[in-house]
């Protein structure tokens, strides 16, 4: 059944969603939409993964609108995450030095990276039009699934 269980925490969702012999980006992007469905008041949610011999985050799939296709490591949020390889939450994105705005109207922000081996494999940007709009049991349960999908790289 193709279909998100609303009555399932998130990580439930991920593990009944995740099929190990799909490619990627096909698990992926099942996951894009399961965190924008998730999260209220989501205005983009996805993922920017590593490039291969090359510390810079490419667009991955996503849900929202059109966004920034290359971000070096230690650039943005997103950029800085994947470079600390610890995760970021952004309560009011005007207040973090060096944010780069896809869109205009975002107010914040949640970024966890995804390490596998010791590396940034890639991460996983939850955006809001709202200030605030991510706690940090928000973060801690993007964790525990980032920790979950490290393996479908
Ligand atoms: N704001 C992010 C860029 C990604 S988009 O918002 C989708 C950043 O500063 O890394």
């Amino acid at each position: 059944k193709m279909e998100i269980d609303k009555s399932l925490t998130l990580i439930q969702s991920v593990k009944a969603l995740i099929d190990k012999e799909l490619p990627l980006v096909s698990n992926l992007a099942n996951l894009s939409r399961l965190f924008f469905e998730y999260f209220k008041n989501t205005s983009w949610a996805g993922f920017y993964l590593k490039k291969e011999n090359e510390d810079t985050l490419y667009l991955g799939p996503f849900q929202g609108p059109v966004a920034c296709t290359l971000i070096p490591f230690n650039k943005g949020v997103c950029g800085t995450s994947a470079f600390r390889k610890e995760s970021i939450l952004v309560e009011d994105v005007n207040k973090f030095k060096g944010h780069i705005a896809c869109s205009s109207l975002s107010r914040s922000e949640v970024v966890v990276p995804i390490i596998k081996n010791d590396i940034c494999v890639g991460v996983i940007d939850l955006d809001s039009n709202l200030y605030n709009n991510f706690s940090t049991k928000d973060k801690s349960e993007l964790e525990e699934v980032a920790n979950v999908i490290k393996d479908l790289f």
